[in-house]
């Protein structure tokens, strides 16, 4: 596949993405009550999962041997997510092998409970693994590897993921082009479409994703992303769904989540927002915490307000990077994280926050 930083100027994605606009705007239409407005502030929480789409979690295994967090977890979540366990670092072993141990156990943990397993991730520009690296000069036997590997993890969720997230994070950072990587390095931009086959291989009915950040805040970057879904269906790639992170501030302008929503739903494709979380890191002169918390209310609940706009079939899921905010990353010092962020709808200990009930508001229509 050629690098897609210079696709057509048309496509055959457009006049379905100019069709479904309209008939979003028609659905955003028959909502005019609703707003980003500060949430009811007390009275109970209806669960989350009352929503009429899935609601996911990420969780890592550790987090998820916790009894207050299970319970937390299966009440409000109908979706699980593992943040590190089926990634690359924990499943490919140095000598080549593989070890599904704590992927098995998650996934096993959302059988037991009747939720929905959605696979994170296949293919990361992070990775550089020894078992690559090795057979990296011989191009037949990494385009093996290569496929064994995707074959091999997504065939052994085969039936019970509903969802992979196939490539993550393939755009530059700054959405200038493409992102270089082991994967392009061997493959070009066609490791993206490659990675995709494979999984469609491995899994028939599997909803395939590309999955990506910023594109609610860097414009530019939800541009090339853009270019790259519309090349791969033009290519006819078995790309089912478009992911988008959602790793946002509490400052961040409600309304260009709308219009990133609006945008990505051209293609018709279901939509996941896959890994949402709202720091509500203090900026410099930045507001006291109760009013970053408000903000970050009102974020969210107009992002469920942009989900909720969508068509059903395009409402894939709405997933939680993370439970509560003593479980997020961005808590952790290996992100220079700051100790007292809370980017998530439950505190420390597990209660409801201003963002959880925004959520209920706008998803849940009594
Ligand atoms: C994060 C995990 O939450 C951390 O525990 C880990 O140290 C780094 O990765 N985008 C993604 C996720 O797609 O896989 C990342 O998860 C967060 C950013």
């Amino acid at each position: 596949m050629r690098r897609p930083s210079a696709p057509p100027a048309t496509s055959s994605a457009l006049p379905r993405r100019a069709v479904l606009a309209g008939g979003l705007a028609l659905a955003a239409c028959t909502r005019p009550a609703e707003s980003a407005s500060a949430p009811a502030a007390s009275g109970p929480v209806a669960p989350l999962k009352a929503a009429p789409f899935p609601v996911g979690a990420a969780l890592t295994a550790e987090q998820l041997a916790d009894p207050s967090a299970q319970g937390l977890l299966t009440a409000n979540f109908s979706q699980l997510t593992c943040g590190l366990e089926m990634k690359m670092e924990t499943i490919l072993r140095d000598d080549g092998g593989f070890d599904f141990a704590k992927a098995d156990a998650m996934a096993a943990f959302a059988r037991a409970h009747g939720m929905r397993l959605h696979g994170h991730t296949l293919v990361w520009y992070i990775y550089r693994p020894k078992a690559f690296e090795r057979v990296a000069a011989d191009k037949a036997a990494f385009a093996n590897a290569y496929r064994n590997y995707i074959l091999a993890v997504a065939g052994r969720y085969r039936g019970q993921a509903a969802g992979w997230d196939v490539v993550n994070e393939p755009t530059a950072e700054d959405g200038d082009g493409y992102r270089q990587c082991l994967w392009s390095e061997a493959f070009g931009m066609d490791y993206v479409d490659r990675a995709l086959r494979h999984a469609r291989e491995a899994d028939p009915t599997a909803v395939l994703f590309v999955n990506e950040y910023n594109l609610e805040s860097l414009p530019r970057k939800r541009a090339s992303f853009m270019r790259l879904i519309e090349d791969l269906l033009r290519r006819g790639a078995p790309l089912g769904g478009v992911g988008t992170q959602m790793h946002m501030g509490y400052d961040q302008d409600p309304a260009a989540v709308g219009a990133m929503m609006r945008d990505l739903a051209g293609f018709g494709l279901p939509i996941h927002v896959s890994e949402l979380d709202v720091s509500t890191r203090r900026r410099a002169l930045g507001p006291g915490l109760g009013d970053r918390l408000q903000s970050q209310a009102r974020l969210i609940g107009a992002t469920v307000e942009a989900f909720m706009a969508l068509p059903p079939a395009q409402r894939y899921a709405f997933t939680m990077w993370g439970l509560r905010d003593k479980d997020s990353w961005l808590r952790s010092p290996l992100q220079k994280g700051d100790p007292d962020d809370r980017p998530l709808l439950f505190d420390d200990a597990g209660r409801p926050k201003p963002a959880a009930r925004a959520f209920v508001q706008a998803a849940v229509r009594t």
